[in-house]
């Protein structure tokens, strides 16, 4: 019999689609810069909330924080747990790297090892927490599928709660936020030579820092300089428009901030090809520098990325650099959260 009932039901559960699509697409994320309609304002907070921590104490009590870990870490776990019990939230973490074997890809028949859909996942731990941290690094081995920041965008599109990304394949932006809040606290002159250097590695590391770090400045009026050695050249998404100096010792002159950090290769993906000893970071490349003070997100690899004596010297700020994660997160969950 002909029943006028199924258009009405398909009609009413394709409305109901579009409008979780448009809910989620309109719903704040921290996953980029991008992501965030004022920056000025972003930071402005963030320093408020490191002057007069007390002010936030409550700010957002009885709400729920989860975390899923794909990945190690120390200080993203340590300081976004620390930012959450500072405005009195609760806090509940999954160190999805132990044996928790999640299916990510849409229409595959799930006969393997993996129990659980990401659809699911997402659904149900949106139900329990009121914002989702993910961390989730590079493969390193499949750049187009590294460069959607594939799995922190799977969480962000079936999730019905905020995404914060606790770094994802190709992005950090609670350290690039953090990052911004320490040159703000320790710069001399309004615009800065921020000068962002490679330094040598004996194993491949993501490109997310470096990434995320040309993102966010690239909003700022800084002085921004990359040097890398010949072959090393991000994607140009972010180094567009940033002046590239191959010739590390003519990039540090009068410099008043160095970010050392390693990247493994972008052409031949996620490849050591160079390792030269030349690039790490010591004393005597400093020296051309405007007394630049020495940043690194950490954890570093002593005398391989830099020298002792620049890392223990008097201008190096990585540990209050650590410290700002906390103001970072607090800034980043009252943001997706208000
Ligand atoms: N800088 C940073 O993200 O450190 P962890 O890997 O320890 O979180």
């Amino acid at each position: 019999m002909f029943s006028t009932k199924a258009p009405v039901r398909q009609n009413f559960y394709l409305a109901l689609k579009y409008f979780l699509v448009l809910y989620s697409s309109m719903m704040q994320h921290f996953t980029s810069a991008n992501d965030v309609k004022d920056l000025p304002g972003l930071l402005g907070m963030a320093l408020d909330m490191k002057k007069n921590p007390a002010r936030y104490q409550t700010a957002l009590q009885g709400k729920t924080l989860g975390m899923l870990f794909f990945n190690p870490s120390l200080r993203t776990r340590m300081s976004t747990e620390k930012a959450a019990l500072n405005m009195s939230m609760n806090i509940i973490s999954l160190d999805a790297d132990r044996g928790w074997n999640l299916e990510f890809e849409d229409g595959v028949v799930m006969d393997g090892a993996k129990a659980e859909h990401v659809k699911e996942a997402a659904a149900v731990m949106s139900q329990y927490c009121d914002v989702l941290g993910v961390r989730s690094f590079a493969t390193l081995t499949d750049r187009e599928k590294d460069y959607q920041d594939y799995v922190i965008q799977k969480f962000r599109r079936h999730a019905s709660v905020p995404v914060i990304s606790l770094e994802g394949a190709i992005l950090h932006p609670l350290q690039s936020l953090t990052d911004w809040i320490t040159i703000e606290t320790y710069k001399q002159k309004t615009a800065p030579k921020v000068v962002l250097s490679w330094a040598p590695h004996p194993r491949a590391l993501p490109q997310a820092v470096p990434n995320s770090f040309l993102e966010w400045m690239g909003k700022t009026n800084y002085e921004l300089v990359v040097t890398h050695p010949a072959g090393y050249e991000l994607n140009e998404r972010f180094t567009k428009g940033v002046r590239i100096e191959y010739d590390q010792r003519k990039a540090f002159e009068g410099a008043d901030f160095i970010y050392a950090k390693n990247w493994s290769n972008y052409e031949d993906y996620g490849k050591v090809l160079n390792t030269d000893a030349s690039w790490m970071v010591d004393a005597e490349k400093m020296a051309l520098t405007n007394r630049a003070k020495f940043m690194h997100c950490l954890p570093v690899r002593r005398n391989q990325i830099v020298a002792d004596e620049v890392l223990d010297g008097q201008d190096s700020i990585v540990i209050p650099q650590a410290g700002n994660r906390v103001w970072a997160a607090m800034a980043a969950l009252q943001l997706v959260l208000s």
